[in-house]
């Protein structure tokens, strides 16, 4: 790996060792996206999901908090929750019948005389908690790190970004439509390293699905003077400043005009700079593993199964203010361009599992790999945070994914590990508040 200059290790894709080193140093050390809030609205609600490849639960408290926890029993480690969600007041295990409450506490067993007094402690021998949950503006994210950065810490000066998509009108945000899961055969970090930054495949590889869903007309063209890569740690959004392409090819003209009316207060919110950046030609992620295309409004994560395997999980994700007929429509234009179905989805995949399995090649995986686009346009900018290359082709924000990806895998503890870059944003908060920012 060779960053600096753009170049990167095959072997990263298919390597078995390096993917079990992966789950250790960046799954079970990351803040990892567990839910939505809306997903979980009442206490006793609960969804399953995964961190890493550790199967976990994530719940509502009667006192509103949310919870997670491994989804193995203690006993022998079978799964005590095959539901994808809805609301309990027990998980009860399908094997000897222990069961827990919604906040993974032991609280019963079946044939219970069976354990003498001193066999077993209850309150020790409930669902293993998940060290630390928090959530930002609806996103609620859970790490099995006891130390190291705070969530907000650990978002950073992306917040400024990710306020675009959680908080561009009053309520913010929630998922609607339930979740949708497909298996592709691939490597999980193309699908991130896709969407953080290569808006470069776009007019190529999506050129029909494009013409086909907007009769005709090919992708929007690309600015090169006035679009960017905003990098933040390993998170990454590339967009241009028009603020018609993602929902352009959403291809729905009604979304386009609801946004067009709620784009002054947009602006009034958020200043007039991220007012024009969203629902421009974007896509972005959060490190590591969720992605979402703002505008064009898929939301979505990469869970590894495997150095050659993915699961994606999409949701849609809407403000919650928004009239049920423009949610209809943007879940509509969702499943017709990035659901599994989706125009624009198919072409994808098939591009990451070749690439997943043309890597692997014994004397292929030896090659370096070319990441050096736009390498030499980094900018200061006065409005825009993070580390901001000039020019939505590039491969700047995939640099700085593969970045923070060989900053956790090399450093042994989180707090030695660089920020990159510095942040501009201090404390926790509303990102609006901040000073210096707004002006264009
Ligand atoms: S494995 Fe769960 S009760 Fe035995
Ligand atoms: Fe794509």
């Amino acid at each position: 790996m060779d960053l600096k200059e753009g170049w990167l290790d095959r072997r990263i894709f298919s390597d078995a060792e390096i993917y079990e080193e992966e789950l250790y140093r960046i799954f079970a050390r990351s803040w990892l996206f567990v839910a939505h809030e809306s997903q979980l609205p009442k206490a006793g609600d609960f969804l399953t999901t995964h961190m890493g490849e550790d199967a976990v639960i994530v719940a509502r408290q009667p006192d509103g908090s949310i919870k997670v926890f491994l989804n193995s029993c203690p006993h022998r480690g079978n799964k005590v929750c095959f539901a994808d969600a809805g609301n309990t007041r027990r998980f009860v295990c399908n094997y000897h019948g222990w069961a827990f409450d919604t906040g993974g506490e032991l609280k019963g067993m079946h044939e219970e005389y069976c354990y003498d007094d001193n066999d077993i402690d209850r309150q020790k021998n409930g669902l293993k908690q998940v060290s630390r949950v928090g959530s930002y503006k609806g996103l609620v994210f859970a790490t099995f790190a006891d130390d190291g950065p705070s969530l907000d810490a650990w978002l950073g000066d992306f917040r400024w970004y990710l306020d675009m998509l959680l908080d561009n009108e009053d309520g913010g945000t929630e998922l609607i439509g339930g979740c949708i899961k497909s298996v592709m055969n691939a490597n999980w970090k193309f699908g991130v390293e896709n969407f953080v930054g290569d808006a470069y495949h776009a007019g190529w590889t999506h050129d029909s699905g494009c013409r086909s869903m907007n009769n005709g007309e090919p992708f929007p063209p690309i600015d090169m003077e006035n679009s960017y890569h905003a990098s933040v740690n390993g998170h990454g959004w590339e967009f241009g400043t028009e603020g018609v392409g993602d929902l352009f090819l959403l291809g729905r003209p009604k979304v386009l005009e609801y946004y067009e009316k709620i784009r002054p207060q947009m602006a009034q919110r958020l200043g007039e700079m991220r007012s024009k950046i969203f629902g421009s030609v974007a896509s972005a992620s959060i490190f590591p593993n969720v992605s979402f295309l703002p505008g064009i409004s898929t939301f979505r994560q990469w869970q590894p199964k495997g150095p050659m395997e993915f699961e994606l999980k999409t949701w849609v994700i809407v403000n919650k203010a928004m009239p049920d007929d423009i949610k209809d429509e943007i879940t509509k234009g969702v499943m017709q361009t990035f659901g599994p179905g989706g125009t624009f989805e198919m072409d994808d995949g098939e591009n990451w599992s070749n690439c997943t399995t043309v890597n692997r090649g014994v004397v292929t995986r030896h090659e370096r790999l070319h990441y050096r686009c736009g390498i030499s346009r980094q900018i200061e900018h006065d409005t825009l945070p993070g580390i901001v290359y000039r020019g939505q082709y590039n491969d700047a924000n995939q640099r700085g994914f593969y970045q923070r990806w060989l900053d956790m895998m090399e450093n042994d503890k989180l707090g030695a590990m660089p920020n990159r870059p510095e942040p501009r944003l201090t404390g926790v908060g509303d990102t609006r508040d901040l000073p210096g920012l707004f002006a264009l």
